[in-house]
């Protein structure tokens, strides 16, 4: 016998489709922030998703750079499952409708971005394959009678019955709240970029999802790993700032200091496409010696109108031509490798309570994600999750109840210190003298506020590895 309710999702990027459309027959209410389901991380995915399909290239080479990059941090199992079914998934997205840029005899195009030893990055629009991703999952969903969508609604509190989550709470913009009786939550709400002074993400990515299953008791893992994206558009005073891809590396942009130099000479033998990690801390030091730092993608080569759409768009909305000006660039915070401790899954530690996407650990991305990696994961843990979803018997929701609330919201001055705070102390170089700082600073607002309790936990996990890892560095050990 099943609980009454349908399986809430919270969350409306890759993950959260996935999990919706693949969770059929059973009803699904997709819940989401932003009133026609947009806001999501995925939609601004500019890269692609990395497949091994070219015949040079091979399953486990793309294990081996994804195990590379997440130096050796990762779960080994789920990796190879991840890089086995790849291939599966870009043929289910071209089937749904994904316009993926294909070759005059319909042959995929495969791009090359930092730490992959082959191209293998499958992309769609030029630069605009998250959007392309997203809208093909979007009209299939609209089309999926199983599926029901409430956008415009906050979710801020879980009912646990007998340690089961049996309900959410939402909040809408005029305050206005309802319970829905749930089958089981999927939180499918994103990583914390926004919760840093400078991201990639949108302003959503705030760590909403994870503050309400720590609320409810869920374990957590990983939380010191955050990866910088190296290239966001260095538009100043800005929070959320424009990614410009690392495709565009690929296709031969440089990184410059202002005197022209190049940035990356006899940092990495990979040069420009050495691991995120190694390239964003380059760009990082740069900045703080000469104020800034640039990409010439002046000598790309191909069609921008074709091939970076986005990017020659955003740049140009900015006064900046990328075809002949050089591009001012900064490190954002951008992924999170860390996140609620699942299964493969998708199970978090507390019953009926699942995660998936970035909001999620289960080791695949190790310390430090491979590029591209990203948008596969949510699709194919989604889907994983889902099938799981449509098989599963659970009984009634009986016994003792509560309500966990995740907490107060900080208001936008006190918001912005602690984004400032968490950059300085937890950006992409660290010391424990910064991070002890951070912490004492935030702990007066970590009693009540989700967003300081949640910095609180990425300080404290950053200042417990007290050596270097992957995305992790801290400037104060030898590791
Ligand atoms: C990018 O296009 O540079 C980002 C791709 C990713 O994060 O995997």
């Amino acid at each position: 016998m099943r609980p009454r309710g349908p399986i809430v999702v919270v969350g409306s990027g890759v993950a959260g489709l996935a999990t919706a459309l693949a969770a059929a027959p059973m009803p699904v209410r997709v819940l989401c922030r932003v009133h026609d389901g947009g806001g999501s991380a995925s939609a601004l995915a500019q890269g692609g998703i990395a497949a091994a399909l070219d015949a040079t290239d091979g399953v486990e080479a793309h294990v081996s750079d994804t195990l590379v990059a997440g130096a050796g941090h990762n779960d080994v199992a789920m990796v190879r499952w991840l890089c086995m079914n790849a291939p599966a998934a870009i043929e289910w997205l071209a089937q749904i409708g994904v316009a993926f840029d294909r070759d005059a005899n319909g042959r995929l195009l495969l791009g090359r971005e930092g730490g992959h030893g082959a191209a293998r990055v499958v992309h769609a629009g030029g630069d605009a394959s998250g959007a392309e991703v997203i809208r093909a999952m979007r009209e299939q969903a609209e089309r999926s009678s199983h599926i029901q969508w409430r956008g415009g609604v906050d979710v801020e509190a879980l009912l646990l019955r007998d340690g089961r989550v049996c309900a959410v709470r939402t909040r809408d913009a005029r305050g206005r709240c309802e319970e829905i009786q749930a089958a089981a939550v999927v939180l499918a709400t994103g990583g914390v970029g926004a919760l840093f002074a400078r991201t990639s993400n949108p302003p959503g990515a705030d760590g909403s999802g994870m503050a309400l299953g720590l609320a409810a008791g869920a374990a957590a893992r990983d939380l010191e790993f955050v990866q910088f994206h190296p290239t966001a558009l260095d538009v100043s005073g800005g929070h959320c700032l424009p990614l410009i891809t690392e495709a565009l590396r690929g296709a031969g942009a440089r990184l410059r200091h202002a005197d022209g130099r190049l940035l990356m000479d006899g940092v990495h033998p990979l040069g420009d496409l050495a691991p995120r990690d190694v390239v964003a801390r380059r760009v990082w030091q740069s900045q703080n010696a000469d104020g800034r730092a640039w990409l010439d993608a002046s000598a790309v080569a191909g069609e921008w109108a074709r091939h970076f759409p986005t990017v020659l768009a955003t740049c140009l909305s900015h006064g900046v031509d990328p075809r002949r000006d050089w591009i001012p660039v900064a490190p954002a915070a951008h992924f999170h490798m860390g996140g609620l401790a699942t299964d493969g899954d998708g199970r978090t530690t507390v019953p009926g309570l699942y995660a998936v996407g970035e909001v999620a650990c289960n080791g695949v991305h190790g310390a430090n994600r491979l590029a591209s990696n990203s948008l596969l994961e949510g699709l194919l843990c989604g889907r994983r999750l889902g099938q799981h979803l449509s098989q599963s018997f659970v009984g009634p929701c009986t016994g003792g109840s509560r309500w966990v609330e995740r907490g107060e919201p900080l208001w936008e001055q006190p918001l912005a210190e602690l984004r400032q705070r968490l950059w300085e102390a937890a950006g992409p170089v660290r010391e424990k003298e910064t991070l002890q700082r951070a912490m004492r600073q935030n702990a007066d607002w970590s009693s009540r506020a989700w967003q300081a309790r949640l910095a609180q936990r990425i300080l404290a996990s950053a200042l417990e590895r007290s050596g270097s890892l992957g995305s992790h560095h801290r400037v104060d050990s030898a590791a």
